[in-house]
């Protein structure tokens, strides 16, 4: 039987503290192969607002209910469910609308939770370490001691670099634009950490000692961006995942004719979409690991209800955070850690 639950629904596009609000909207029973999932936390990521704004890849139907990421619990199962059961904390599917108070999804398309995970950082591992994870592994082949160069370093997905890279044993160089940054950076395991800067490729060659790197993460563009790959080694790649600065890329003709760097581009969606259940159970396992280890884990600056939907998008649009906003339903605190 239907019933009302809360969202965060947007009826329009626009700046989404003005057009995405809270409001009632019904939920169903669970389908034979469906379970209803109440929500335990989502973050609040750029691509979040970015859809919300109109300017994303993916324009859900309006109205619409953001959220592409985040963890909720099973509370009930269809008639014909029987891998996953009532009170599983599980991670919610991409293309659901995870800001919802409680909703249902196919069964096979939730992953169990293991138990040792905080529910927050449980929350935020399928979009970011995994962005991380992915660009860590599909472009480059790493050796270990190989440097790692990326900007917008203490970005959520910047510290997943920066964390798996230590575990994996590849050193990073990594480029922000805060100086109280540096420490923080370094605690989590940033070899070289750098203010970004007109003089940034001679700062990094003095810092790695010339290494030659083949590898660079951009998620801000512009200048930023070339900076990064005027550092790079003959036939480098450039991975470009994010437009913080929104401006774009400039191709130097020259360090393409004579240096033959790659400029390529990634974007986590896209391989959810098209990789084997296997690949995405095998990187996903990998993860859980972590961060379970505590290896891997991303800072939060606050956590608000659904009910305060303007406040939360305001805060999360802001740049200069020291770390993630989320929204937590009403059984948050449950941190099975
Ligand atoms: N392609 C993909 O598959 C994929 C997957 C995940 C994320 N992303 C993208 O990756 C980027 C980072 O996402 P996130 O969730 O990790 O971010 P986040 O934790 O919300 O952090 C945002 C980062 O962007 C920086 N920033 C904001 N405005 C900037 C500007 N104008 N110039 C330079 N830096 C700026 C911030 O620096 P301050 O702290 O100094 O403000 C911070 O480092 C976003 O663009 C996101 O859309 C892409």
């Amino acid at each position: 039987m239907p019933s009302k639950v809360r969202a965060i629904v947007f009826h329009r596009h626009g700046a989404p503290a003005e057009v995405a609000r809270c409001e009632e909207i019904e939920t169903a029973e669970p389908a034979p192969d469906e379970v209803r999932v109440r929500l335990l936390a989502a973050p609040i990521n750029p691509a979040d607002l970015n859809v919300i704004e109109g300017k994303y890849p993916i324009r859900p139907a309006l109205p619409g209910v953001p959220g592409v990421e985040g963890v909720g619990v099973i509370e009930a199962v269809g008639a014909g469910v029987t891998a996953r059961h009532a009170g599983e904390r599980v991670l919610l599917p991409q293309g659901y609308g995870t800001w919802r108070e409680s909703g249902v999804v196919k069964a096979d398309s939730v992953w169990a939770v293991p138990d040792g995970i905080a529910t927050e950082q449980a929350a935020m591992l399928r979009i970011n370490p995994a962005t991380a994870w992915r660009m860590l592994r599909d472009f480059v082949e790493l050796k270990p001691g190989d440097w790692i160069l990326q900007n917008a370093a203490n970005s959520a997905v910047g510290r997943a670099v920066v964390q798996i890279a230590r575990v994996s044993g590849w050193r990073t160089v990594n480029v922000i634009r805060r100086a109280e940054l540096i420490a923080g950076l370094k605690a989590d395991g940033a070899d070289v950490v750098l203010l970004d800067g007109d003089d940034l490729p001679a700062q990094i060659a003095a810092a790695t000692g010339g290494a030659a790197i083949s590898l660079a993460l951009n998620a801000v563009g512009g200048d930023s961006a070339l900076r990064l790959v005027q550092a790079l080694a003959p036939g480098g790649t450039l991975v470009t995942y994010g437009a913080m600065s929104r401006q774009p890329l400039r191709i130097p003709n020259g360090l393409l004719i004579f240096q033959d760097l790659r400029w390529r581009g990634f974007w986590i969606s896209q391989w959810y979409r098209t990789a084997a259940p296997e690949a995405v159970a095998a990187m996903l396992a990998e993860l859980f690991t972590l961060a379970q280890s505590g290896a891997l884990h991303a800072p939060v600056e606050r956590l608000y209800p659904l009910t305060e939907a303007a406040a939360a998008l305001a805060h999360a649009a802001q740049g200069r955070r020291a770390g993630k906003i989320l929204f937590c339903g009403e059984a948050a605190g449950d941190s099975r850690a």
